[in-house]
């Protein structure tokens, strides 16, 4: 790993930052660091370390923080923001930030109430892949509805050295038409096509390196859309679902339960992650999300 990324322990250590991890082999909490407060180089510095590092970082207490102080802290990790092309689930003033969940304003749904109940990556099926999402904790049902990731770094190197090499080259092709129908059941003819036009298949290698860790880890995509090629259709299936197994195996998951105010980073470039149920009758739940996009292609 860079030495820049190894010294974060360190620094969070003088800084007097609390260091928790959440789970053996993801996640990591760094405590009292307030996410709008003016930027300081060497914080965002330790973030990023680990970040890198154990792929998810949990920041709690940040109830106090706009939606102009949470963009301006992703911005602090790089510059291209997704602007979803459902605008109409994202917040009036600020298109960068999507709302997850189903919480109403005035009597009507703000935001998408069934997004993510599948594994998966953040716009794996971009060229330029997403490089961090950020989700926001605003509204949170009292039981259920806990967010799980999974590394696929540690999930890669745990797996025996002929199954390295049997997947060794392997390329997956990544469909958002296929996944557009999925997540939206609600959109209409017209933005199904708009969005199969907008976003043609891409191919990302199965394996990928991380480009500041230099590890490599499996880059799976999603379970809803994406496909292993070079081998017969239903061998790469079968493969393709094997890997999966693997890598949501307790082991190298983390399920975060939710408090209001907590802010969740992931590093897609090696994570998969899933949203789960919760009683929709009952409670109403809300994220703020942001992803930011890679200015590299998945390697
Ligand atoms: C997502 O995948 O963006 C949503 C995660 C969640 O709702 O827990």
């Amino acid at each position: 790993m860079a030495s820049g990324l190894v010294q974060w322990r360190a620094a969070a250590a003088r800084r007097g930052i609390a260091v928790r991890e959440l789970a053996p082999n993801i996640g990591v909490e760094l405590g009292g660091i307030d996410l709008a407060a003016p930027e300081d180089p060497e914080i965002t510095a330790i973030i990023r370390g680990a970040v890198v590092e154990r792929t998810l970082l949990l920041l709690r207490g940040q109830q106090h923080l706009a939606p102009a102080g949470y963009l301006a802290f992703a911005r602090r990790f790089g510059r291209d923001m997704d602007l979803h092309s459902r605008r109409d689930l994202c917040l009036r003033d600020h298109h960068e930030i999507f709302v997850v969940g189903n919480a109403t304003e005035d009597g009507k749904p703000i935001g998408a109430p069934k997004v993510g109940l599948n594994w998966h990556t953040d716009h794996y099926h971009l060229e330029h892949a997403a490089l961090f999402t950020f989700l926001h904790a605003v509204l949170i049902p009292p039981v259920a509805g806990e967010t799980r990731y999974a590394n696929g770094i540690a999930a890669y190197e745990a797996l025996p050295e002929a199954m390295r090499a049997r997947i060794a080259g392997l390329r997956v092709r990544h469909s958002r038409a296929r996944l557009y129908r999925e997540l939206f059941p609600d959109a209409t003819e017209e933005q199904c096509q708009a969005e199969a036009a907008r976003f043609p298949d891409v191919v990302h290698p199965l394996v990928r390196t991380h480009p500041e860790s230099g590890r490599r880890g499996l880059y799976l995509g999603g379970e809803w859309g994406s496909q292993i090629l070079g081998l017969p259709e239903e061998e790469g299936r079968v493969l393709f679902a094997d890997l999966l197994a693997h890598m949501i195996r307790p082991e190298f998951v983390y399920e975060h339960g939710w408090q209001p105010g907590d802010v969740l980073m992931s590093d897609n470039r090696c994570s998969l992650h899933r949203a789960t149920e919760w009683d929709e009758t009952l409670y109403q739940r809300r994220l703020h999300r942001i992803i930011l996009l890679d200015d590299r292609r998945p390697e």
